[in-house]
């Protein structure tokens, strides 16, 4: 592999003790310990399980993103794609449980200069904002195998409408399970379209876990 820029390595250097200190202190599951890094970002050469840039492209969603829009991210991870998304995006924000994981995206995001992203480091059950957005992304996420997720699928989907402008888009991942077993998504499925309108939905290429090479991704409009 070609040698990075200084600065970059400098990056990277920070980046990695953030995944030490997480290795020492977070009690949680820790996702894609193989390769350090889930979300991988190809803006600052970093290597991850889930190639951020390649994700937006497999979405198909640019159509949706203007620079007039505010976005949400849940469980946002690395921060990655929020950081990613700001340049599409009047403003985005990302909230995220693991605080070692935030500070690798607010990190990237002092080094890339990025100054409409806002990195919270709160579980979504307690985040509280005066704000409504216009595209909400929950990216596998709405019931993480880390045991994490505290709230009912009733209670995520009532905390994502109290947020979403009306009129406003939501971004849907499934979760692994949910992906290789379409029974588990079906009563899902069953609330989310009787809450929005669903408006696309695909199959794309995931990387990672290895046994899920493909997730659904669904579109939906709030009404
Ligand atoms: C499977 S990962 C998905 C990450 C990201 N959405 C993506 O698709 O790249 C789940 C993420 O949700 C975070 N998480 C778990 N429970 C959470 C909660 N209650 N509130 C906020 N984040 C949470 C985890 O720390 C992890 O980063």
């Amino acid at each position: 592999m070609a040698e990075l820029e200084p600065e970059l390595a400098e990056l990277h250097k920070k980046l990695e003790h953030h995944i030490l200190e997480q290795k020492s202190n977070w009690k949680s599951f820790v996702y894609a310990q193989q390769m350090s890094f889930y979300q991988g970002f190809d803006e600052i050469k970093l290597p991850g399980c889930r190639p951020t840039e390649q994700r937006l492209e497999r979405y198909d969603i640019k159509k949706y993103l203007t620079t007039e829009k505010v976005a949400l991210d849940i469980g946002c991870n690395c921060g990655f794609l929020v950081l990613h998304l700001s340049k599409f995006l009047k403003h985005v924000d990302g909230v995220e449980i693991n605080p070692y994981l935030v500070n690798i995206g607010k990190d990237t995001q002092e080094f890339l200069n990025i100054n409409n992203v806002d990195l919270h480091p709160s579980r979504f059950e307690d985040f509280k904002t005066t704000k409504k957005f216009d595209i909400i992304f929950s990216l596998a996420n709405d019931d993480t195998i880390d045991g994490n997720t505290e709230f009912t699928f009733d209670e995520y989907i009532k905390k994502i409408q109290g947020l979403l402008n009306e009129g406003g888009h939501l971004m849907w991942e499934t979760i692994s399970p949910d992906t290789y077993d379409p029974e588990l998504f079906k009563p899902k499925r069953l609330i989310l379209e009787k809450k929005f309108t669903l408006l696309e939905e695909k199959m794309v290429k995931s990387e990672y876990p290895v046994n899920v090479p493909e997730r659904r991704f669904l579109v939906f409009q709030n009404n």
